[in-house]
């Protein structure tokens, strides 16, 4: 990349914070709404190259003016034949750069150059067998046969005019094709799941060998960046950072807290719902070892006040959020006061799904703020620092790596803004309750990190029912709480799965609760899946 396109990309990110990293290499890929659209550009930044994913409308000029290397239409629902399909921009195969389309982004590319593309009779949805008969450029030095994941309905049966059909499979008769003199390529499989093996040599193909990309992009690069302009959009104002303990706003409030020192202030409100000794784990990381100014609200009774009575889901979350909100504010202001008011700056820790989720990466005025402070309100008013934006979940563990951020906090599961309150279902959360909750969830995470499990469970907690059963311990009658042990894997919590936790470990999660906690005499397994069930119980 040139000098000059350097210096546009850098004047770009200094107008406007939300602009794309300056990577000095992009690829970008087109969503034509397929679901493993965002995997795509995962994968293509596991390769060392930059990717932003962008609606598929977004048109050949707002591509163009991200000077990218290379292009990818991803895969898509749709038939290219439907009425209201998407179509492909024809300008997008003027830009000059490589393209490569994935399943229906090869379809769009197949009929727009004039190949032959048909609603099959069968449909290909999973392993299939790829025989390739002219490796060409993308399949060259890769096996003859290899295993690849498919999903499609509609079929390339022949490649456009000057293109070379490069591979087969028992359903596709085309599954991969190119024209190197056009810079044009197209897999009908999807080399961004791991159920095609050498998925990830075809894209290193694509980004090194057509698109020339020297991939040194890695997360950490964006360390130095966004210091750079975290410093340019605040000056010398004053940053408010609410820390909860996730990954996400501790990383976010790392990063502000290298471009600006003691400029950021955090602001920690422990409302007493939160697990053993985490608010002690996040006070000993930002106050004691990275000397970040925390202000730690211990605000355990005012949040007990509010959910007395309160047995309902929802009424719970909404006294814990309206609490949570009027104590952040308080701190807020007394802040501002202690500063003399002036610029005011919110880091949120909003991540790149977030972003795409809200319509697209193209801008801050398309994209409505997420609240990831636990839920603050639109009319606060303060300007939005969001050092993450760009960045995946897996990319902000490894920025919160390289910053040093411990092992802990860079690892730990998601937990619910509310907290155990709406873990201490059927009922009202008092103290005691939470205590004995905390207790049993405490032993849990200590033999499931010790099984060295944690890692592989997306999240694994308990839940205490406000019921109680009869049992029996020495020669003694007992009637006490049944504790409920809930672990699932999932990748995005939209779907998961129970995790099949050893019996072994199960059974000593189980005899370790009921003999060091008094108020518990049995422990049951939830195995219920998502759907049809919920992660939480409330
Ligand atoms: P469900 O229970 O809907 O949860 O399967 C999906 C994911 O969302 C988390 N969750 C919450 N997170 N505030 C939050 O910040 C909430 O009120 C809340 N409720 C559920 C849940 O832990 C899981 O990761």
């Amino acid at each position: 990349m040139s000098t000059t396109d350097d210096l546009t990309r850098a004047d770009a990110a200094a107008a406007d914070p939300a602009a794309p990293p300056q990577a000095a290499e992009e690829v970008v890929v087109l969503d034509y709404g397929g679901q493993y659209s965002q995997l795509i550009a995962r994968r293509v930044r596991e390769c060392g190259v930059f990717s932003e994913l962008l609606p598929h409308h977004v048109g050949a000029a707002e591509v163009a003016r991200r000077r990218p290397r290379g292009l990818i239409l991803s895969g898509g629902p749709a038939s290219v034949y439907a009425p209201d399909a998407p179509r492909l921009d024809p300008a997008l195969l003027d830009l000059g750069i490589p393209v490569l389309g994935i399943c229906y982004g090869m379809q769009l590319l197949t009929r727009e150059l004039g190949g032959e593309v048909q609603g099959a009779e069968v449909g290909e949805f999973g392993r299939s067998q790829l025989t390739v008969k002219e490796p060409g450029r993308l399949l060259a030095g890769l096996p003859a046969e290899q295993t690849c994941w498919m999903s499609h309905r509609d079929t390339v049966f022949a490649p456009p005019p000057g293109f070379t059909a490069l591979a087969s499979s028992s359903e596709s008769p085309v599954a991969a094709l190119e024209s190197v003199e056009r810079g044009i390529y197209g897999i009908q499989f999807h080399p961004e799941v791991v159920h095609t093996p050498y998925g990830q040599d075809i894209l290193t193909r694509f980004l090194e060998d057509v698109c020339g990309c020297e991939r040194t992009w890695s997360a950490g690069s964006v360390i130095e960046d966004q210091i750079a302009r975290i410093r340019t959009q605040v000056g010398d104002g004053r940053v408010i950072c609410g820390l909860s303990g996730g990954v996400d706003s501790s990383v976010a409030a790392l990063l502000v807290h290298r471009a600006i020192g003691d400029q950021l202030t955090c602001v920690f409100v422990d409302h007493g719902l939160m697990r053993k000794n985490e608010g002690d784990q996040v006070i000993a990381a930002f106050r004691d070892h990275f000397k970040v100014p925390l202000v730690a609200v211990d605000a355990e009774d005012r949040f007990l006040t509010k959910l007395k009575g309160v047995t309902e889901p929802e009424a719970k979350r909404k006294a814990i959020g309206e609490e949570f909100i009027r104590v952040f504010e308080e701190e807020a202001a007394k802040l501002v006061g202690e500063t003399g008011g002036g610029a005011r700056f919110l880091v949120q820790g909003t991540l790149y799904s977030d972003v795409i989720e809200s319509g697209g990466g193209t801008g801050a005025a398309t994209i409505k703020s997420h609240h990831n402070v636990g839920g603050l309100p639109e009319d606060l008013e303060f300007e939005l620092v969001e050092p993450l934006r760009a960045l995946f979940k897996d990319e902000v563990r490894a920025v919160g790596a390289e910053l040093g951020l411990p092992e802990r906090l860079v690892w730990r599961q998601p937990f619910p803004g509310p907290g155990l309150a709406i873990r201490v279902v059927g009922g009202e959360a008092t103290k005691q309750r939470l205590d004995t909750l905390r207790d049993a969830d405490a032993i849990l995470q200590d033999e499931i990190r010790r099984a060295g499990l944690y890692r592989e469970l997306w999240q694994s907690f308990c839940v205490l029912p406000d019921v109680r059963t009869v049992g029996v311990q020495g020669d003694e009658r007992t009637y006490g709480y049944v504790v409920v042990i809930r672990a699932v894997t999932s990748d995005d919590a939209m779907t998961a799965d129970w995790a099949r936790l050893p019996y072994d470990l199960l059974e000593q999660i189980a005899s370790r609760m009921i003999n060091e906690i008094r108020e518990v005499n049995r422990v049951v397994l939830d195995i219920t899946s998502k759907p049809p069930g919920t992660i939480e119980w409330e």
